[in-house]
């Protein structure tokens, strides 16, 4: 099993560096350490490098009495400790929402939705965002830049607008005009490529070696960035009362957040944060890009990748880099990864909305859909506490539910603006109105 634990080591009089208590960055592979720095492969076996700590102790008083944002944890990450201060887009603190009325409509006991919209721009990637941007500054890179499904370019273009820094980001074509036009506002370079996110990705990781003072948030600054996906498992903990919960499903695209959530979650163990509970970790993935759903059901440890075609465009990375550390979460945990069509994954939002006031985006219909399937399979217990996660916006994926009452040319129908128009217009619709 790669997952060797967090090597936390606690000593009350740790001093903080310029990455805070982060020590050393090791190889996920094969374990080799190295300097903390501007690297991200393993000069030893080419694997991905990951941050290590010698944090110090600390108290639920000491988190309490920081901002309501992800800097409350702002020791537990890779980055300055008066990071708190710099200019950024101050992510975190987003709702757990207790979720009643969707449980009771699936049979469950007690349901959460971490609902992400609640970040600068609408999705959990400000968190990473603003922890690479805290890392590449203090590394000196001078540009902040991305290849991106959708919701990063949002949260690079925004952070860096609100840091003073340029910024460029690399995007598919054919990604929603939401998307776009929620990027190009921020002023910053946009480029759109003919291609697949894979494509992009690949040329990011071209850029990255060529252009030496650009910080490409997941390539190049990766340890640092994935990181930042630690903070929704400390918000968890922290709004649940201080426990983990007992089941929680994640969306996978690279799988970082999956991963680094349960990172979390075992460092607020370590810590004697919270008592040391048993929790089962599920991945939910589009059937249109589902390679880690397909690698956990044969068995496989190593995942194939495919080429994506589905409706959750920001879960669309058919070579995903975390996807083996994805199928250990899971397996050691006794959880599962499924997928779900997308006429599931439409369902699914609809159903969030309607239970629950929360219009999530495709990757919320998959991780909900995923939910439903899990259930139904017996793979998931309905009386156990269940946190899922609501990972963005549905304003940004407004394609995949359409405008009720349109005309066959897209146009909206409208009644006359008059008292009989409206009662015909009720009486016909009388069923479905019914409170
Ligand atoms: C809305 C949303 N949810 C989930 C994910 C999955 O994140 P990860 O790549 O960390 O698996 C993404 C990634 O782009 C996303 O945009
Ligand atoms: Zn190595």
């Amino acid at each position: 099993m790669r997952e060797k634990g967090p090597a936390i080591v606690t000593t009350p009089a740790n001093t903080p560096t310029r990455f805070g208590f982060a020590s050393h960055l090791f190889c996920r592979e094969c374990g080799a350490t190295f300097e903390l720095g501007a690297s991200h492969a393993c000069a030893e076996c080419f694997g991905p490098l990951e941050v290590g700590y010698e944090l110090p102790s600390l108290s639920r008083a000491d988190i309490a009495a920081g901002p309501a944002n992800i800097w409350r944890y702002a020791s537990l990450l890779p980055v300055p400790s008066d990071v708190a201060s710099s200019r950024n887009t101050e992510p975190g603190w987003t709702r757990l929402v207790r979720a009643d009325q969707l449980a009771a409509d699936l049979g469950m006991s007690t349901l959460w939705v971490k609902d992400e919209r609640d970040n600068p721009t609408h999705a959990f990637k400000d968190r990473v965002v603003a922890v690479a941007l805290a890392a590449a500054v203090e590394m000196g890179y001078k540009v902040l830049a991305c290849p991106s499904t959708g919701n990063l370019a949002n949260a690079v273009a925004a952070a860096a607008a609100r840091a003073g820094i340029r910024s460029v980001v690399l995007i598919p074509a054919s990604l929603e005009s939401q998307k776009m036009a929620a990027t190009a506002v921020y002023g910053g370079s946009m480029v759109t490529i003919d291609g697949t996110y894979d494509d992009v990705n690949r040329l990011a990781s071209e850029l990255a070696d060529d252009r030496e003072d650009w910080a490409f948030v997941n390539v190049n600054v990766r340890p640092y960035y994935a990181e930042g996906s630690k903070t929704i498992g400390y918000e968890i903990a922290e709004q649940l009362g201080w426990r983990l919960p007992q089941q929680i499903v994640v969306p996978v695209a690279s799988g970082a957040q999956l991963v680094k959530i349960d990172k979390a979650f075992r460092e607020l163990i370590a810590l004697g944060l919270v008592a040391d509970t048993e929790y089962r970790v599920f991945g939910a993935q589009a059937t249109g890009c589902a390679p880690v759903a397909a690698a956990f059901r044969a068995g496989h440890d190593v995942v194939q990748p495919v080429k994506p075609d589905t409706i959750a465009k920001s879960l669309a990375i058919g070579n995903p880099a975390d996807g083996p550390y994805v199928l250990d979460v899971v397996r050691r945990t006794g959880g599962a990864v499924a997928d779900v069509s997308d006429a599931e994954v439409v369902s699914a939002i609809r159903l969030l909305a309607a239970t629950e006031g929360i219009f999530g985006e495709t990757a919320a219909g998959v991780t909900l859909g995923v939910l439903r399937r899990l259930l139904a399979d017996g793979q998931l217990d309905p009386r156990a506490e269940t946190v899922i996660i609501n990972s963005g916006d549905g304003l940004k994926t407004l394609d995949a539910v359409g405008v009720p009452g349109s005309g066959p040319d897209g146009a909206v129908v409208g009644i006359r603006p008059t008292l009989a128009a409206f009662e015909a217009w009720e009486s016909s619709h009388a069923a479905g109105t019914a409170q």
